[in-house]
């Protein structure tokens, strides 16, 4: 195997670090071998807490049952909000930057905190309760963040549902969550480009008789259909609300929120985080991931919708009185200098991007970034997908002129924060690895009967330790959840990842070892973009897998067979891709489809996707053993039609 670049630590950064490399040794240890006193002290230093916990942590994996400071009350709004009132009023909580480069604000802690009892009472007021389910289908805008801190101020659940997603996807996850109150914009805007959410909304729940009210956000201001009684204004309703809205009082394990993702099989699950755990994750993530210390200015580029944008725009820097940048717009827009210009506009310290942003803007030159200054950022971070060397290398050259460590952070919508990671002060870096692992999380490489690999190793990535972040189970199918993540390797975790451990013990993800590809750092299951093809009354069958793309990672490759006697036509190929983007939305849409007469089965019938992706990636010459094929002639016939050749 060839060499890999180390970048060891800058003492300079380290001395100045929370977490120095014996720091990290020490507090590792005791992070595993004394768990119930590590997590105790991080939980009082980091979380304001109405009522201490009895017990730290509790679990049965085999049951998916996963419980931390049982007993213990707490709110995260105040913790996110109240509690920073005498100290840092002032100070800037949000910084929003909106799409067109000319508008930004800022909003005070205190402001936050005005706003959020404002509409925690206007969510009252329409009957909202702890416990009920609330959608939120917003752009990337302030109201955002006072939408989901006023759920959680009340105890209500929030469902945050991704502004690109379609009307039908949105309709699903109202109907599986059963959320009777929906929380929107009129329109997003992003590149310029307006997004029509409040018509997703009227479509989305002309099927779900149980959302009550719509509480509208007026964003661009143009028309939008209107339904008297069910809609509402936000601004109007804010107008006569108090401002007065004490925090309810939470038990630890009270659900936070509801986030759907997708599986290998299936419809999309919601993963159900709860409320101390959760809270405290994402709080110390942030504070030890980004080294932050007061007075940092902290960019994540991540929308909301996602769990990045819920653990790293918002709760987490909130929680600890950080000042978040929240950006409504596009790397790209007006120019491809875009996210170098907020930097040096806000003076951004820290800033955490994805791998496809990066792609994207190197496929850009230069040009764009040199002609802007950078100087005030001191750390750098990715998450999402594995980084190529060459776009790390880039990232740390070109944006972080080579002062800026980076930290490629593992994780995903289940762990609620991040699992495995550098920290800026005490981990030497490696140009694609993810690196250690945080504070008692413990990762174990198995083969695939479940041996535990030891050493220098590659096989399925797990966990061996529950950890506060953890999702608690699948919203309204707890069955699922042990199924999914449980059962495979009973006592552990299972990630859906594969890994290699190298052999200063440092991880290399390697990628979904089940049938989710992740396609600009989304997580999209081959099943779901099957289903949408299949609804085609042209289409018979279709297959979907992952094939290495330039900027996405991996993009969207779908063999499909079409009914007898129907043309194959460029049309109709167009007919399939707006197909996917209805039914799932616009990140789900075919990159190339191919046209199968047959696709390559088993004699039980069951489709051999491996071949299909070696195909699709233009791996032709290891396609392995094909003689377990029903009719082998199938495969020749793929072969000589593949599109990249
Ligand atoms: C999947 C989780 C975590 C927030 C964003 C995505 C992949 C994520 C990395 C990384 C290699 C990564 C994994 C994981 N992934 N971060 N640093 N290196 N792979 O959350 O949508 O739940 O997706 O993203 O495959 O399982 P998600």
């Amino acid at each position: 195997m060839t060499e890999v670049k180390t970048y060891p630590v800058d003492p300079e950064l380290s001395a100045r670090a929370h977490i120095t490399p014996e720091r990290y040794k020490t507090l590792y240890r005791q992070s595993i071998d004394e768990p119930e006193s590590f997590w105790a002290e991080q939980a009082e230093q980091f979380l304001d807490w109405f009522k201490p916990w009895d017990k730290v942590m509790d679990y049965d994996y085999s049951k998916g049952y996963i419980r931390w400071f049982e007993g213990g009350e707490l709110n995260v709004s105040y913790n996110c909000l109240d509690r920073h009132l005498a100290t840092r009023g002032d100070q800037t909580a949000i910084i929003w930057e909106s799409d067109d480069p000319a508008q930004d604000k800022k909003v005070s802690y205190r402001e936050l905190h005005r706003e959020v009892c404002k509409f925690a009472n206007v969510l009252k007021s329409q009957g909202v309760k702890k416990g009920d389910r609330v959608c939120i289908y917003l752009p990337m805008i302030v109201e955002a963040a006072v939408a989901t801190l006023a759920c959680a101020r009340i105890g209500a659940v929030h469902s945050i549902v991704f502004g690109g997603f379609s009307a039908d996807s949105l309709r699903d996850r109202i109907q599986d969550a059963d959320c009777h109150t929906v929380i929107c914009a009129d329109e997003g805007l992003r590149g310029g480009k307006k997004i029509p959410l409040k018509t997703s909304v009227d479509q989305a729940i002309s099927h779900c008789p149980n959302v009550k009210t719509v509480i509208v956000i007026k964003n661009t201001g143009n028309d939008i259909p209107w339904t008297p009684k069910r809609d509402i204004w936000y601004h109007e309703a804010m107008k006569t609300a108090s401002d007065n809205c004490p925090p309810e009082t939470l038990s630890a394990e009270d659900p936070l929120f509801i986030l759907y993702t997708s599986g290998s099989t299936g419809k999309p699950k919601g993963l159900l985080h709860t409320t101390g755990g959760y809270l405290l994750f994402a709080a110390m993530t942030h504070k030890y991931v980004f080294d932050y210390h007061d007075g940092d200015i902290y960019w994540c580029t991540a929308d909301i919708g996602w769990v990045t944008g819920h653990s790293y725009i918002i709760y987490g820097p909130l929680c600890n009185g950080a000042t978040t940048l929240m950006f409504e717009g596009i790397p790209t827009y007006p120019e491809p200098d875009r996210f170098w210009r907020i930097v040096d506009k806000h003076q951004v310290n820290i800033f955490y991007t994805a791998p496809t942003a990066i792609r994207a803007l190197m496929a850009q030159g230069n040009d764009f970034v040199n002609r802007t200054d950078r100087s005030s950022l001191r750390i750098l971070g990715t998450v999402g997908e594995p980084i190529n060397p060459e776009a790390w290398e880039w990232y740390y050259h070109i944006v972080g002129n080579e002062r800026c460590p980076i930290m490629d952070t593992w994780w995903q919508t289940e762990t609620g924060g991040i699992l495995i990671t550098p920290l800026p002060g005490a981990i030497a870096l490696k140009p694609g690895s993810a690196t250690l692992p945080f504070f008692g999380v413990k990762p174990e490489i198995l083969d695939n009967a479940g041996n535990v690999l030891e050493g220098e190793a590659e096989g399925v990535l797990v966990l061996s330790r529950p950890w506060p972040g953890q999702a608690r189970s699948i919203y309204g199918d707890h069955n699922r959840f042990i199924d999914t993540y449980f059962k495979n390797f009973p006592g552990y975790y299972f990630a859906g990842d594969g890994a290699r451990r190298d052999r200063d013990g440092y991880y290399w993800i390697t990628g979904r070892v089940d049938d989710v590809i992740n396609v600009s750092g989304h997580r999209m299951g081959t099943a779901e973009v099957e289903s949408a093809l299949v609804l085609h009354e042209d289409v018979a069958e279709a297959a979907v897998v992952g094939y290495p793309h330039p900027i996405k990672g991996q993009g969207i490759y779908a063999y499909v067979t079409l009914n007898s006697g129907v043309h194959a036509s460029e049309a109709l190929k167009q007919e399939l891709v707006d197909l996917v983007r209805k039914e799932i939305g616009a990140i789900a849409h075919p990159d190339i489809i191919q046209w199968a007469p047959g696709l390559p089965k088993t004699r039980s019938g069951k489709i051999m996707r491996r071949i299909l992706r070696k195909v699709a990636s233009n791996e032709i010459d290891s396609l392995g053993d094909t003689s377990t094929l029903a009719d082998p002639s199938v495969v020749d016939e793929i072969i000589d039609h593949r599109a990249n050749k």
